[in-house]
């Protein structure tokens, strides 16, 4: 097999990751964007964890049609007939059924022998295979378990059917040398493994997730479970755009191709980062702000006469926009439209009508209209459409001398318009207090980001925060030229997610 499989895990390990709670349109809207993306398998959930994660699984499996679905499981019956509950309305589903393996494990947590665990794998292998010949199964913290007891178990579950054998570095505790051997060693020790594809899947506590992905790929692997831009449980897992671009990028060492398009990989990223809230870093690697950008005066000097002196990548490959000017006040809503569907949107008219207005008033504040603007724009727009209370206007006042003061008029779920003012110890926190006036839901605020999106002093400023109620937390996102009016609209971004997951009814 000269394909890697990309079996992408973002809206479940990445989902993991603290703080990156998604609601179901949410993960339904990254579904879609995946299957964009061309990813093999979307592993969409953990049906028996929560009613939330089964509804989503079952609406995502309803919906997408390319790529496979899967509904990840513990090993017990009960379990994996939720999952299969959740998944059997894909077009391609699978079952993939996780046990702790490692002694460690074993001993200290789940209290067991090894043979019971081998027994209860092999149990429930079988019980899914009942329902669907996709079977994956995972023997959790593989890296740390002993090799000839590893061998045991992968064989005895493809024995009862299980088609994909995932090894999960669960911990993040492996280095590369050492996990592309231990393919090695499955490769050699395992009898019956040419009946099934092994699949890595690695954490990154150490930072060596994606090379330890790759040296296993390159040692044998050919399923590869990543997250975009490697969200995941603690420090995350492999990141989807560094493995396939690697793969990619040094076809020559590794001799391997993905089925993933990679110019749909940055607005993959960014609607993650958009809807998880966590940011990307600046330098991180394919995806980071600065991946493209040339500082030094001899790099700049080179890009110009020839991009391949410091370019190993064409960021058109992934699909970064330009940043030069694109659009401007003259524009119409034709060339609006076109440059949406150049950047890879396609808005429906009603969506595309709200969007040029959005367009129309910024070209207004804002002279030099970039692809970024147009993205944050769009992003704005989308936020707004399913909201419960909607942002109408807010007036501030502050300053070094009186007290900052914000009026503020909401609509609520039903249409009605709502006012009130409020002092606060600066225009954001009037604002967040007049706010909490209308919508009564305790919270506190926990994070809060500001950043520009391009540069100049007509930019628009983004802004990012956490609240958190009864121990969750939720982020709220909002763009304006304005920056106290995107910290409203991120603030009632997030009190709209918050209640949308119904932890609390406003008094
Ligand atoms: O890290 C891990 O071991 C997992 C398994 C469920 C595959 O996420
Ligand atoms: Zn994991």
């Amino acid at each position: 097999m000269d394909r890697v499989i990309i079996f992408d895990t973002t809206l479940r390990d990445g989902e993991q990751a603290a703080g990156g709670t998604l609601n179901i349109q949410e993960k339904l809207e990254i579904a879609r964007q995946l299957e964009k993306l061309g990813v093999d398998v979307i592993e969409a959930g953990f049906p028996a964890s929560s009613p939330g994660d089964f509804e989503a699984v079952n609406l995502i499996s309803q919906e997408i049609k390319n790529s496979a679905i899967c509904a990840l499981t513990h090993a017990n019956f009960k379990a994996v007939d939720r999952a299969w509950e959740a998944v059997k309305v894909a077009a391609r589903p699978r079952i993939h059924i996780f046990l702790s393996a490692s002694d460690i494990h074993i001993i200290h947590q789940l209290k067991k022998s090894r043979d019971e665990i081998l027994k209860m794998a092999c149990d429930n292998v079988a019980r899914a295979k009942g329902y669907t010949s996709d079977i994956e199964f995972s023997p959790m913290d593989a890296s740390r378990t002993e090799p000839a007891y590893l061998y045991q178990i992968l064989e005895a579950v493809i024995d009862a059917g299980a088609t994909t054998v995932n090894i999960p570095d669960t911990v993040g505790y492996a280095v590369p040398h050492e996990f592309g051997g231990l393919i090695e060693g499955i490769r050699a020790n395992v009898p019956n493994i040419d009946k099934a594809v092994i699949s890595i899947h690695c954490h990154n506590d150490l930072g060596l997730a994606v090379a330890n992905s790759l040296e296993a790929i390159q040692r044998g692997a050919r399923q590869a479970e990543c997250t975009i831009n490697g969200i995941g449980e603690r420090a995350g897992n492999a990141s989807l755009e560094e493995i396939v671009m690697a793969i990619r990028t040094r076809k020559d060492f590794f001799d391997l191709t993905t089925g993933i398009d990679t110019t749909q990989i940055y607005r993959t990223s960014r609607m993650v980062s958009d809807l998880t809230g966590f940011a990307v870093q600046a330098n991180k690697a394919i995806v980071g702000a600065n991946a493209f950008s040339h500082e030094s005066g001899i790099h700049q000097d080179g890009v110009i006469k020839m991009p391949i002196t410091y370019e190993i990548i064409d960021p058109r490959t992934v699909g970064v926009p330009s940043s030069s000017l694109v659009l401007g006040k003259l524009s119409g809503r034709h060339a609006f439209k076109q440059r949406l569907s150049e950047l890879g949107y396609s808005l429906n008219d009603e969506d595309l009508n709200r969007a040029f207005a959005a367009f129309k008033e910024l070209a207004d504040k804002k002279k030099h209209i970039t692809d970024r603007d147009i993205e944050s724009l769009v992003a704005e727009e989308q936020r707004t459409l399913s909201e419960e209370y909607h942002l109408e206007r807010i007036q501030v006042t502050c300053g070094d001398r009186g007290i900052p003061t914000a009026a503020v008029r909401l609509t609520d779920p039903k249409g009605t318009v709502l006012e009130d003012a409020a002092l606060g110890t600066g225009p954001v926190d009037a604002v967040y207090q007049a706010i909490n006036r209308l919508v009564k839901v305790p919270n506190s605020l926990t994070e809060f980001t500001v950043k520009s999106v391009t540069q100049g002093i007509d930019a628009i400023g983004e802004v990012l925060i956490r609240i958190e109620s009864d121990g969750v937390s939720y982020t709220g996102r909002g763009a304006d030229t304005d920056i106290i009016v995107s910290s409203a609209k991120a603030y009632i971004n997030a009190l709209n997610r918050l209640l949308a997951a119904g932890e609390i009814k406003t008094a």
